[in-house]
């Protein structure tokens, strides 16, 4: 009697007394297959950050796990969705976030390790710098384009640390094509973000940036013309 009220004690100790398990989101199932594809690529033993490869050692992040992904802090992609279409996007979606949060909230459970995927195979989180052959543009806000060109890519260049900007192209028929959209800009985990389809800007194409005086950035542009040369800084 005494030994089974000591193991009883000892496990309620373990799970901790207030998660009550009310979800059918379970570790086994959804949570490591959303890790192993969105987070292992940093998370792991010798990645960049600590692992959050198994159960064991995801479960204490818990609580964190979701106050970072809602916040859009991790996975560090920094840039808001909708806003320019990338084709290398390593946003969550909607799903994924409700995901992470109907886990957490209903107590983090494991579920049966039955239902585990093979463990990930390791993987490139950083798209090249900048694509093969593209010609380089710095812009800030209110930069002319003076010949077109044709956007593949773009980067922050030097862009305050925490800044949120908006980065739009204005076309000379009025027209505007969102560039990108950076949240709360961290240089540790600066990335280039590559269009699904190059955004064509004609000659006269002026670049807005809000709020203004943040910094720069660089649009990778292909093309017959050569932008670098053909494009100045207009302050
Ligand atoms: C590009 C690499 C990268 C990716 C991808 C990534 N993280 Fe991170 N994460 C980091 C780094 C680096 C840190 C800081 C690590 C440290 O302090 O040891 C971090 C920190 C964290 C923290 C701790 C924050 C704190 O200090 O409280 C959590 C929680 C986290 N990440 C969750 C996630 C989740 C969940 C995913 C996937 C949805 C993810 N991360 C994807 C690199 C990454």
């Amino acid at each position: 009697m005494f030994r089974i009220a000591i193991l009883f004690g000892l496990s309620a100790a373990v799970i901790g007394a207030h998660d009550i398990i009310t979800t059918k989101i379970t570790w086994s199932k959804e949570m490591s297959r959303l890790v192993y594809k969105r987070c292992a690529m940093c998370h792991r033993d010798g990645g960049s950050a600590f692992s959050l490869m198994s159960y064991e050692v995801a479960r204490p992040w818990a609580k964190a796990i979701k106050e970072e992904v809602l916040e859009r802090r991790m996975p560090p992609w920094q840039a808001v969705k909708g806003f320019g279409e990338f084709k290398n996007d390593r946003g969550l979606t909607q799903e994924e976030l409700e995901v992470i949060s109907d886990w957490v909230e209903g107590g983090a459970p494991e579920g049966d390790p039955q239902f585990l995927p093979p463990p990930p195979k390791p993987a490139e989180w950083l798209d090249p710098a900048s694509p093969a052959g593209a010609g380089q543009v710095d812009i800030a806000g209110g930069t002319k384009i003076d010949a077109p060109i044709s956007v593949v890519a773009i980067r922050p260049k030097s862009l305050n640390k925490g800044a949120t900007v908006q980065v739009v192209a204005m076309r000379p028929d009025g027209t505007f094509a969102p560039l990108v959209w950076i949240y709360q800009f961290n240089p540790d985990f600066a990335r280039t973000y590559y269009y699904q389809s190059p955004v064509a800007l004609p000659a006269g194409t002026e670049i807005l940036m809000s709020p203004e005086g943040n910094g720069t950035f660089s649009l990778f542009a292909v093309g017959d013309s050569a932008p670098a040369r053909k494009t100045r800084l207009a302050r």
